[in-house]
């Protein structure tokens, strides 16, 4: 399909536009400026503002099969209202589709309520005020023969963008994580490509006047957002509570009370409806080692299949981290390579060979967490073939609660990783203790 979108070079709009032209529609972005923008992937541009309704008249041509409207909106309702008119009239009568993007703050407080469905009433907080009347101008569209639909994304992550990486630059400024309001506070999130491939799905085939919330995590805790933020920004430091008053003070009173609602929203109905998989990595393994952290790669060309494998030995490693601090001994050793690993400890104690490594970690592993532990940081990929890959890793002792222990030395464990059968496995391993 031509799909005309709107918010384009957006957050958003980016990841839609590359997942629309991966499937195979053309995208015809509408931008406020006029200068091309070559390497963004778009069939065409046109020009309009949605801040100027009349701008937008001719922005749907005949041959437009889709609209998608991601730009935010005005602040004002009746341009807002006028804006929906602009963009929906020229696709009366044809049932095809008109994607309008809205968010799950319309909902409002969710309360005692777990998981609540597109049927739930709105009850829109104030920075999102008048836009429920919007999604029902846009529904309205159906009589008039639009397929229109309704998209809510949760708070968005990923790519690292979106408001967790306003978290991560918060952390990094006032050099400890922060939440804001009440402790007990969450967000439903998705990721931003999971999102976009909503997005595709309800161009392709969601119903007439269908409501979807684009969720992947219906409440994800937002001190572990803080604490996975802070380790973005390098810090590990338990996260601090700030009042809302005093957000407000740093982000207005409107954005402030966003950060501050606690919110448990279903994404099921896109799931089982639509058939929707938004299977990326969550927010806190995104923030802690995926997008927000850029790791040095030598040895691989840019794109996409580097990003992959990238993304891939930092799971590893996340899974190191994982099974070393929860003593999972099991889980520990399946990150080995069964013939022939090696791997020499922080210690200097040699174990070669797999059943070496396993009698040693079966008894040491099991209680040895109890007073301090430790976080495992990708810092480097060498990638000596496409399937061997040397990996420089930043180890730091903490308490179990995830403070840093000061006095304690980090480590730098390295990994020669090789990739057999799909899977990334550890070949040989040596650690070092950093003398100061
Ligand atoms: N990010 C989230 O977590 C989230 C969650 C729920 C809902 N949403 C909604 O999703 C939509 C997109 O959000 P986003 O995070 O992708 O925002 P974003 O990164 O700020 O992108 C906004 C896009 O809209 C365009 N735009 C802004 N004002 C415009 C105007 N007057 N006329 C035409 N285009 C204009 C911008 O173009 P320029 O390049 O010209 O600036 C940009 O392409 C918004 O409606 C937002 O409320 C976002």
């Amino acid at each position: 399909m031509k799909v005309l979108l709107t918010g384009a070079t957006g957050y958003i709009g980016s990841a839609v536009t590359d997942h629309l032209t991966a499937a195979g529609h053309q995208v015809v972005a509408l931008t406020r400026g006029a200068e091309p923008q070559p390497g963004r992937g778009w069939h065409a541009q046109v020009v309009g503002d949605t801040a100027d309704p009349a701008s937008l008249a001719g922005a749907v041509t005949p041959d437009i099969e889709a609209v998608v409207h991601l730009a935010p909106p005005s602040g004002d309702a009746d341009v807002d209202t006028a804006v929906i008119e602009a963009l929906a009239a020229p696709l009366r009568g044809t049932g095809r589709p008109f994607v309008y993007t809205s968010g799950v703050w319309v909902l409002g407080a969710t309360g005692e309520a777990q998981d609540i469905g597109e049927e739930a009433p709105v009850n829109p907080i104030d920075i999102v005020g008048y836009r429920p009347q919007i999604e029902q101008r846009v529904l309205a569209e159906v009589a008039e023969g639009v397929r229109a639909v309704v998209v809510r994304p949760g708070i968005v992550y990923g790519r690292g963008g979106g408001i967790p990486a306003i978290l991560v630059d918060r952390a990094r400024q006032q050099e400890a994580p922060e939440y804001y309001g009440e402790a007990g506070v969450r967000w439903p999130t998705v990721h931003v490509d999971d999102l976009a491939e909503l997005f595709v799905a309800a161009v392709e085939r969601a119903g007439a006047g269908t409501v979807w919330h684009g969720v992947g995590e219906s409440a994800v805790p937002v001190r572990d957002l803080a604490r996975a933020a802070g380790r973005a920004a390098g810090l590990l430091a338990a996260p601090r509570a700030v009042p809302l008053e005093r957000a407000a003070e740093v982000f207005g009173p409107l954005f402030a009370g966003a950060l501050a609602l606690d919110q448990s929203v279903s994404g099921g109905a896109a799931r089982t409806v639509l058939g929707w998989r938004p299977e990326r990595p969550g927010p806190v393994a995104e923030l802690v080692s995926g997008s927000y952290r850029p790791v040095e790669v030598f040895g691989a060309p840019d794109g996409p299949e580097t990003d992959a494998e990238v993304a891939a030995i930092r799971r590893l490693v996340a899974e190191v981290e994982h099974a070393q601090q929860n003593e999972l001994v099991d889980r520990f050793l399946g990150v080995f390579r069964r013939e022939d690993p090696v791997w020499t400890t922080g210690h200097g104690k040699r174990l070669s060979g797999f059943e070496e490594i396993e009698t040693f970690t079966r008894k040491v592993l099991p209680g040895a967490m109890a007073e301090s532990t430790a976080v495992y940081d990708v810092e480097r990929v060498l990638f000596l073939r496409p399937d061997v890959a040397v990996v420089n890793v930043r180890q730091q002792p903490v308490r179990p609660d995830g403070s840093r222990i000061a006095d304690r030395p980090e480590g730098r464990p390295f990994y020669v990783l090789v990739k057999e059968d799909g899977t990334w496995r550890v070949g040989a391993a040596q650690n070092t203790v950093v003398a100061d």
